[in-house]
């Protein structure tokens, strides 16, 4: 999705504008563009295609302001080109906009602009905001700063839907507005400058001081302060939020793609996700939940989208199990449409890796109208999700930048688990098991130690079928769910058709798409389960498959083209090691095929539009 940079301070801003961009390259985007200020004059340089094609049009040498905003655009109305991309600058050229988010009423407002006399340039729904603070702008008797915010303020109060706003004004070439709604945004602060951003990555090598915006709240910056304003304009005052991760999680360290660093790092990202929460005890220190609540709910929905609902799929049966409470998994967009029951009596659980995914916050958003408690698992401090939700649980997995999550997935499951015993242990229910896996849990990074040496046979297989064209995945019980991370992880980055099935489903349909020599890979990691997956595999290799088997057990002298053993664990435990093959898998194949990795086409990292 669409990423925001923004720099006032005492350097050139456009060479930290380039370096914010890159760095949110990974969002996602088709267009970029920076504009400055100079002399009272906006300079405004825009583009379809990559961030660095900006450096190869000769007008960017003359961007010498130290105050400017930047922009990559994730195309939503109008096709990728030089107009619609950002910086918008309304018809006067005195205020440029960059806009992440989307407003729905944008033709309404265009129309009526255009009875005023506004001319459109671009089919974006962002062209109405310069345009709009133009029109209150050079209507009001009011002067000062008061004169701009003022300004801002009305056009905001006119948009329906979702934004993060930065404003430059060509009359006001020491200050810079910005706002949000439902749409990220970071103030990054040091002594003589400031810093926007989309998420705290980009800037995390300049500064550790962040200021978070709520929504609809204004911050006027120049270079060496940072006002907070209400939306009826009181000045409102916040403390900055000193962020632990140092610069260089946020970058490749050595490694040839972000994905794979990503991959490896998870032995450190799941110890530091256990951090203290398990000492002894199971603790969530914060979460306020009693025996009486929890022995009052009959429900716990996990709602969540992508990679971050399957690591709920992977964890509903310890919360039934152990917790003994029925567990309901449900993809955020379908849930936040169908009028769930929910009340108080139904506990919602909310995964989302970046804390901004706009299903999830929309869904969260209607369990707390309904009644229920709700608790966000987030990797990001202070995102939106966090200060939503009643409870926040963070994962410690660190920046994630590679599209195609990896590590947040697996820390997911660890807090989901740790979760889980911290409730069986105030609910006094399977204490002997609480037990046993809680010690289970504390071997897990070893363990995903262990499946990462598997690395090189995972890649001898992906050469072998990298150019296939349909890869199915087959499992049973947790494998299942799995299965579905593991041909999710395959279709995002290397563009092989896939398809997770549950193995038993196989006769009722799937099986009509064996053909020779076609690839099946099959999880087996459940032991009760072993004979009836074999069976299921036995007849793709009856109509000609090749087998990749992933697992666990051992399944003597079988008929299939490749083994891959990973360590044993139990069924709560088993999802984060069978994962890490699967990643693997995905990786080298994306890499044979030449593909961009850690950005694959049409993808973004965050989406924070419905
Ligand atoms: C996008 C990403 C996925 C991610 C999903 C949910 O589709 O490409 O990798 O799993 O959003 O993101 P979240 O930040 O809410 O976990």
């Amino acid at each position: 999705m669409c990423g925001i940079v923004g720099y006032i301070g005492t350097q050139k801003a456009k060479p930290i504008l380039i370096n914010g961009l890159l760095r949110l390259e990974y969002r996602g985007y088709d267009s970029a563009g920076i504009a400055t200020i100079e002399n009272n004059v906006i300079k405004n340089i825009k583009n379809k295609g990559r961030v660095n094609d900006l450096l190869s049009i000769p007008e960017i040498e003359t961007l010498d302001g130290t105050i400017g905003i930047g922009h990559t655009r994730w195309a939503t109305h109008g096709k990728p080109s030089s107009t619609n991309s950002h910086p918008h600058l309304d018809n006067s050229n005195t205020f440029a906009v960059v806009h992440n988010g989307i407003i729905e009423n944008y033709a309404e407002l265009r129309k009526d602009l255009e009875n005023k006399g506004y001319k459109f340039l671009s089919e974006t729904d962002t062209e109405v905001i310069p345009n709009l603070i133009h029109y209150f702008f050079s209507n009001s008797s009011l002067t000062g700063e008061m004169k701009f915010l003022n300004a801002v303020n009305e056009a905001c109060k006119l948009l329906v839907g979702s934004f993060a706003l930065e404003i430059l004004c060509s009359l006001y070439p020491n200050s810079m507005l910005v706002v949000r709604k439902d749409s990220p945004l970071v103030i990054g602060t040091s002594q003589t400058e400031n810093y926007i951003s989309s998420d705290i990555p980009a800037i995390l090598s300049f500064t550790k001081d962040f200021y978070l915006l709520n929504d609809l709240e204004f911050a006027y910056l120049t270079r060496d302060t940072v006002k907070f304003f209400d939306n009826n304009l009181n000045q409102i005052s916040k403390n900055t939020t000193s962020i632990e991760w140092n610069a260089t999680a946020a970058e490749k360290d050595g490694f040839e793609d972000f994905m794979l660093k990503e991959i490896f790092e998870q032995p450190k990202s799941i110890r530091e996700t256990i951090g203290s929460h398990i000492n002894g005890k199971c603790v969530i220190n914060d979460l306020n939940i009693s025996k009486e609540y929890l022995e009052s709910i009959n429900k716990i929905f996990i709602v969540a989208c992508g990679t971050a609902m399957h690591a709920g799929l992977a964890c509903k049966s310890v919360l039934e199990q152990i917790c003994e409470i029925s567990t309901e998994v449900d993809i955020a967009s379908e849930f936040r449409y169908r009028n769930p029951l929910i009340n108080e009596k139904t506990l919602c659980i909310f995964i989302s890796q970046s804390g901004e995914t706009a299903d999830t916050i929309a869904a969260l958003k209607l369990a707390k109208e309904r009644g229920s408690k709700t608790i966000a698992i987030s990797n990001v401090i202070g995102s939106s999700i966090s200060r939503e939700a009643d409870y926040t649980i963070y994962t410690h997995a660190g920046p994630e930048i590679a599209v195609a999550s990896t590590k947040a997935y697996t820390s997911q499951i660890m807090i989901l688990n740790i979760l889980a015993l911290y409730f069986a242990q105030i609910l006094e229910r399977n204490l002997d098991k609480v037990e046993a896996l809680k010690q289970e849990l504390l071997e897990v990074p070893n363990k995903v130690e262990q499946c990462l040496k598997l690395a090189n046979e995972v890649k001898e297989f992906a050469n072998k079928v990298y150019k296939e064209k349909d890869i199915f995945f087959l499992g049973r019980g947790i494998d299942y769910s799995s299965s579905l991370e593991a041909s999710l992880k395959l279709k995002e980055i290397s563009y092989i058709h896939s398809e997770a099935y549950a193995a038993g489903e196989l006769k009722h349909g799937p099986i009509a798409l064996i053909e020779n020599d076609i690839t099946v890979v099959a999880l087996i990691t459940v032991p009760y389960l072993v004979e009836k997956s074999i069976s299921n595999i036995q007849e793709v290799i009856t109509r000609g498959a090749k087998t990749l088997i992933i697992t666990n057990q051992d399944l003597g002298n079988k008929t299939f083209d490749k083994i891959i053993r990973i360590p044993e664990a139990s069924e709560y435990v088993s999802p984060i090691l069978s994962i890490i093959p699967m990643q693997l898998f995905a990786y080298y194949i994306s890499k044979e095929k030449g593909l961009d990795v850690d950005k694959p086409r049409n993808l973004a990292k965050s989406v924070t539009v419905e």
